[in-house]
Formats: C-alpha cells, sequence, structure tokens
C-alpha cells in the first residue's frame, strides 16, 4: 500500500498519478491535500513520511511543484530515504542502491507520462543489498546518533 501526498505545485500530477495507480491496480491511501489551493508543503511531507517510517505504508509518493521541499521535509523523518526523482535511470537507481523509500516528483518539472514510468520503475525495483546495505547502516547510525 502506498501513501500519496502533495502540495497545491503537485496537485495535478498527484491527481494524474492516483489514475495511474488505479488502472494499474495499485492500492494507495491520498493523504491530501486535495486541490490546488495553496497549502505549506512539510505538513503533508511529514504525515506521509511518518506514515511510511512507522511501516503502515510500504512506500510514499509526494508530489509538490520542485519536489525539493517534500524532499527536504520527509528525510526529516527518521528512517526515511526520500528521492527526488525526474528521470529513469534514478529512479532504478535510488531503488536498487539507496532502498528509497519515499519518491518524490515535481509537478512543474515533469510531465505525467515520464511520470508514470518513474513510478512504475520505482514500484517494481528491488533494493539489491550487498556493499550498499553497509552504506544505509551508516545512515542509520548517524540518525540514532
Ligand atoms: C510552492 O509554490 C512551491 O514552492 C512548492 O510546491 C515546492 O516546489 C517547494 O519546494
Amino acid at each position: 500500500m502506498i501513501a500519496i501526498g502533495c502540495d497545491h505545485g503537485g496537485y495535478e500530477l498527484k491527481e494524474a498519478i492516483k489514475k495511474y495507480l488505479d488502472e494499474n491496480n495499485i492500492e494507495y491511501k491520498d493523504f491530501g491535500s486535495y486541490s490546488s489551493e495553496s497549502v505549506d508543503y512539510p505538513k503533508v511531507a511529514f504525515e506521509v513520511a511518518t506514515e511510511v517510517s512507522l511501516t503502515h505504508f510500504e512506500k510514499g509518493i509526494l508530489c509538490c511543484g520542485t519536489g525539493v521541499g517534500v524532499s527536504i521535509a520527509a528525510n526529516k523523518v527518521p528512517g526515511i530515504r526520500a528521492a527526488l526523482v525526474s528521470d529513469k535511470f534514478t529512479a532504478k537507481a535510488t531503488r536498487e542502491h539507496n532502498d528509497s523509500n519515499i519518491l518524490c516528483l515535481g509537478g512543474r518539472v515533469i510531465g505525467e507520462e515520464l511520470a508514470f514510468m518513474i513510478v512504475d520503475i520505482w514500484l517494481n525495483t528491488e533494493f539489491i543489498g550487498k556493499h550498499h546495505t553497509r552504506r544505509l547502516e551508516q545512515i542509520k547510525d548517524y540518525e540514532a546518533y
């Protein structure tokens, strides 16, 4: 189950992604926002990130204008590895190498079709472990410090 959220800058892209997830029978919960009215992105980013961090949701998708604001906020939540992605290579690599658990997208940066490809790759690529596990452990240790 995917937790999904956005601010006004990412609202249209979030709605398009929800349609894409529906068409592909992928379950999600929408944490808002629910219109293109101006809202502050940290609130929804913290909410989605906390849900993922508590393992209530397997992964999260956050959209804002650039994807940067939600990624900065989400990465403040312990256990979150939020990746801002705007290309297919990074979508694959950040799952394989970083085991990213939140995908951040910029609604004012990428088009819907590219976003769907990125979502598809990101959801269907597994973490490859090996030496990458050691690096994630280093981040986890720093977080606990
Ligand atoms: C909102 O105007 C915009 O700043 C926000 O969506 C996001 O791009 C922030 O990083």
